[in-house]
């Protein structure tokens, strides 16, 4: 009897009986993963009759051919397409592209981005694939790094969180599954260098880079990704204590594992650390990767060891059972749900991004310049190299860029720049535009945008970078705005004007002057489809602001890491050359309205080792705009046998609250939350005495002491 047909039984005793079917040749087939664009048309047809386990970067209409193909192999198991569907499902030109991940986390709104992932979900399902390669769970703490706009920011307890939230709305339909990655310490490498090695110990694997991944294996992620680079020299694809040892067996991560692009090829042309694909092959299964992604050798390589038996068969079953077990999980044999077509860019998922765009948004300074009531406004300057580039706007992972980049393809899909969303705003006849420079080169319109800004009676001045400098590949030693774009704002502040910056960036750049400058400061980062409707929305009032950063801004590049949760012991605590602190830090964000925490209250001031207590605080919307406020938690261990933060968060509630009303914002704070890693690698909680401050950010909060026995 063919149980594995047969969806009365359980996945694994489906698994278990077509395991027991397989050859070696079709248990290795599921191991490997191949790009459509990187095959000439026989091999790929090749591939296609193999019945391997999976295609990635396919769009699809191209899935169901490849589909049929794999249903007419002997067991016809089905294949698994995955796609880097990271802000939406936004390689289909048309889908819904929503914020970048850094843009959305600074919402610090859980249930929105778990309903992102889930509008996210049905799009990459209803074009009829399986499985999105997100969400980077990778911590931006070197902003010279070329893929900070991939992550949620720098804190290690926000992206837990929010990936915990994203992989939720991903996998709660059973549409398709999530991957964390890239595992582990991806972002950590020396000099923000990509794809480098990082000097990080596994004390602080556990104690920073960790917590995400495990919040998302015990969300029931169906993948995590291999990153490319190394950890004290150790490459990560070969890293067996990362992997098998710590991520399979003592997390229990029960997903399987897939390499990055080409990883194990890498092992030979890149690292050195193997001396041909076979070896690499071996000691990367050995490791506890379960797929390949790409390095089309492997399926030869693999049989090879097999043959000349130098690889453990029960790695193999191993692999194979955790790749069955999804594509079981996603009914794949079963016919999977099929979602209508209709529903990708459809106005439901166009509300979610809209409400998203608004809450990303991060008011980060205002010195009574807005709102500016349309009504009040007779003319109003758009300028900035950034000003009308949906490409800027959306940033990376879009069919801009991916799998190719294409220079010229026209948006499917309903989208706001800036430009386009102020005049929808405040009516295109107020509006005033020049692009002013380019984010690049020495080719500027200063004197034509200052003309135009003399003439209006605000100027909004939108600047930031570009998809070229940042990215796989594109990290930056100089974070200042590039170009003339420093000069174009100097020479808008100059007219005497209020000019309200907006910032589309992939990244914390170097803003001092238009901190000091300017009269607003608005940062959108990459804002998707409604990014810049959203920020004209702020402009004149319509909604009120509630973002603020999960990433901190430095002076001066070469200030990097300038994350908010330092050590002590800094000599100096500053560089000579440059004032004390950040332009603007993790947490930062304006309301139109003033929020004013007190009575903050915990259940207990002592509490036994294994206890929990209850933390309290009213928070008054003194303002005269009702509002959204992201109450913050942060903790400091007062005396730690290892150096702990001066300030580390360990939890963030956001409320909506009317004018002149009171809300009490509870959190729950349990003694492991307050665990350090030792140096023997232990999870202890030390008594003492611990400071809990709660407020609106790390600068303004109260405090209250507790201890714990
Ligand atoms: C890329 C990226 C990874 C992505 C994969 C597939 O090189 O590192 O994040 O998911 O390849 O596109």
């Amino acid at each position: 009897m063919e149980i594995y047909k047969d969806k009365n039984f359980t996945i694994d005793d489906r698994t278990e009986d077509l395991l027991s079917r397989m050859t070696i040749e079709e248990k290795i087939g599921q191991m490997l993963q191949v790009s459509y664009n990187v095959l000439d048309k026989n091999e790929y047809e090749n591939y296609k009759n193999l019945g391997i386990g999976s295609f990635l970067h396919v769009l699809g209409s191209e899935a169901d051919d490849i589909r049929d193909k794999a249903a007419k192999t002997r067991l016809g198991i089905p294949p698994l397409f995955g796609i880097d569907a990271i802000h939406g499902h936004a390689l289909l030109n048309g889908a819904t592209v929503f914020p970048s991940q850094l843009a959305m986390s600074c919402s610090f709104n859980r249930s929105l981005i778990r309903e992102m992932g889930r509008a996210t979900a049905r799009e990459v399902a209803a074009d009829g694939l399986d499985w999105t390669f997100s969400p980077v769970l990778c911590i931006a703490r070197d902003l010279r790094w070329g893929r900070v706009d991939e992550t949620f920011g720098e804190d290690s307890y926000v992206i837990g969180e929010l990936g915990k939230a994203i992989i939720e709305g991903y996998e709660c339909d059973n549409l398709i599954i999530a991957c964390a990655k890239h595992y582990i310490a991806y972002g950590e490498a020396t000099g923000g260098r990509d794809a480098y090695d990082c000097s990080v110990t596994e004390r602080k694997v556990r104690d920073i880079f960790l917590p995400p991944f495990k919040k998302a294996s015990d969300a029931g992620c169906g993948s995590v990704m291999t990153a490319y680079g190394s950890i004290d020299t150790l490459p990560l694809t070969v890293n067996k204590r990362m992997m098998r040892e710590i991520l399979k067996d003592e997390i229990g991560f029960e997903g399987f594992v897939v390499t990055d692009w080409e990883n194990i090829k890498s092992l030979v042309t890149k690292q050195r650390a193997a001396k041909d694909i076979k070896e690499a092959s071996k000691k990367a299964v050995e490791a506890g990767n379960d797929m390949s992604m790409n390095t089309h050798e492997f399926y030869n390589c693999m049989l090879e060891l097999v043959k000349e038996n130098q690889i453990d068969i029960k790695l193999i079953d191993d692999a194979v059972r955790r790749i069955l077990k999804i594509k079981f999980r996603l009914k794949l044999f079963d016919g999977k749900d099929k979602i209508d077509k209709n529903i990708i860019g459809c106005s439901e998922h166009k509300k979610i991004n809209h409400e998203l765009s608004r809450e990303s948004l991060v008011l980060l300074k205002n010195d009574n310049v807005l709102p500016i009531e349309k009504e009040k406004i007779k003319k109003i300057a758009v300028i900035g190299p950034n000003a009308d580039d949906i490409r800027a706007q959306y940033g990376d992972w879009t069919y801009f860029s991916h799998p190719e980049p294409k220079k010229h393809v026209q948006p499917k899909g309903e989208y706001y720049t800036v430009l386009r969303g102020i005049k929808e705003t405040f009516g295109e006849d107020k509006v005033l535009y020049n692009k002013g420079c380019d984010i690049f080169g020495d080719e500027n319109y200063i004197k034509k945008a200052v003309k135009i800004a003399k003439k209006a009676d605000a100027v909004v001045c939108v600047i930031g970078d570009c998809l070229a400098q940042n990215g796989e590949y594109r990290d930056r030693a100089n974070l200042d705005l590039s170009g003339y774009q420093e000069e174009l704002v100097k020479a808008l502040v100059e007219t005497g004007k209020k000019v309200i910056a907006v910032l589309i960036n992939c990244k914390p750049l170097c803003i001092s002057y238009i901190k000091e400058h300017c009269g607003a400061v608005i940062e959108m980062f990459n804002g998707g489809d409604f990014g810049g409707l959203a920020a004209a929305e702020l402009i004149s009032g319509k909604f009120n602001p509630s973002g603020k950063l999960s990433v901190s801004f430095p002076q001066h590049g070469a200030q990097t890491p300038c994350y908010y949760n330092q050590y002590s012991g800094w000599h100096g605590g500053q560089y000579v050359d440059l004032q004390k602190g950040n332009v603007y830090d993790f947490a930062d964000g304006l309301s139109y309205s003033k929020f004013e925490y007190s009575n903050l209250k915990l259940s207990r001031h002592t509490v036994p080792n294994g206890g929990a207590i209850t933390v309290s605080v009213d928070i008054s919307n003194t303002g005269d705009m009702d509002g959204k406020e992201i109450a913050m938690l942060f903790v400091k261990d007062v005396v730690s046998s290892v150096l702990t933060p001066e300030k580390q968060l360990k939890g963030f509630e956001k409320v909506f609250i009317k004018k002149g009303e009171t809300k009490t914002v509870t959190f729950k704070l349990k003694t492991d939350d307050l665990a350090i890693v030792t140096t023997d690698l232990k999870y202890v909680v030390e008594s003492g005495d611990f400071e809990i401050m709660v407020g609106a950010n790390t600068k303004e909060y109260l405090t209250e002491t507790l201890t714990v026995l």
